[in-house]
C-alpha cells in the first residue's frame, strides 16, 4: 500500500521517534508499505517519521538494479570512519538538493525485519544513505546540516515551502 509522504514543514519530521520494543505483524507491514512507497517515489531511503510515524525504522536500497531492500528498525551508527561530502536530497523536501558532510564509512547496528539483531558495513552512497536516514529518526534534516554558504543557497527554497503550508 502505498503512503502519503509528510514534507516540509510538517511537525513531524521534527520530533525525534521513539526505539522499537518488539517487530510486530503491522510494524512489519508498515515497513514494507514504506519500502514500496520509496521505490514508486524513485527514493534511495525513506524513514517512518516521513510517513507520519514517530517510530524508530528506516528503510533503504541504493542498489543499482533497486533489488537490495533493507529494513532496520532502531538503526544505532556503532562506528563512522572518516569524510565524506555529497550531494543530497530528500522526499520530503522536494526539488532541494545540497551538499553535506558525512562520515566516509560507517558501521551500523538494528534489528531486521524479522526482530533479528543485523549490522552492515557502509561506504560510499550507502552510508550517506544510512545516516540521512538515522537523522530523520532524531528530528534532523539534511537541511539543518548545510555549511553557511549551502544554507544560504536553499534558504529562499525553504522559505517558499513554509509560506505555501500556511496557505
Ligand atoms: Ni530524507
Amino acid at each position: 500500500m502505498l503512503l502519503e509522504i509528510k514534507t516540509f514543514p510538517n511537525k513531524v519530521l521534527k520530533k525525534v521517534s521513539v526505539e522499537v520494543e518488539e517487530v510486530t505483524p503491522e510494524l512489519k507491514e508498515l515497513a514494507s508499505n514504506m519500502l514500496e512507497t520509496m521505490y514508486e517515489n524513485k527514493g534511495v531511503g525513506l524513514a517512518a517519521p516521513q510517513v507520519g510515524v514517530s517510530k524508530r525504522l528506516i528503510v533503504l536500497d541504493c542498489s543499482e538494479n533497486r533489488d537490495e531492500p533493507i529494513v532496520l528498525f532502531n538503526p544505532e551508527i556503532v562506528k563512522g570512519i572518516g569524510k565524506t561530502i555529497g550531494t543530497e536530497g530528500c522526499l520530503s523536501i522536494p526539488d532541494i538538493e545540497a551538499k553535506v558532510q558525512r562520515f566516509e564509512k560507517i558501521n551500523i547496528k538494528g534489528l531486521n525485519e524479522n526482530g533479528e539483531e543485523t549490522s552492515y558495513d557502509a561506504e560510499e552512497l550507502l552510508s550517506t544513505c544510512f545516516q540521512h536516514e538515522i537523522d530523520h529518526l532524531n528530528g534532523v534534516l539534511f537541511v539543518d546540516k548545510l555549511s553557511p554558504v549551502q544554507k544560504l543557497k536553499v534558504k529562499k527554497l525553504l522559505a517558499e515551502m513554509e509560506a505555501q503550508a500556511i496557505q
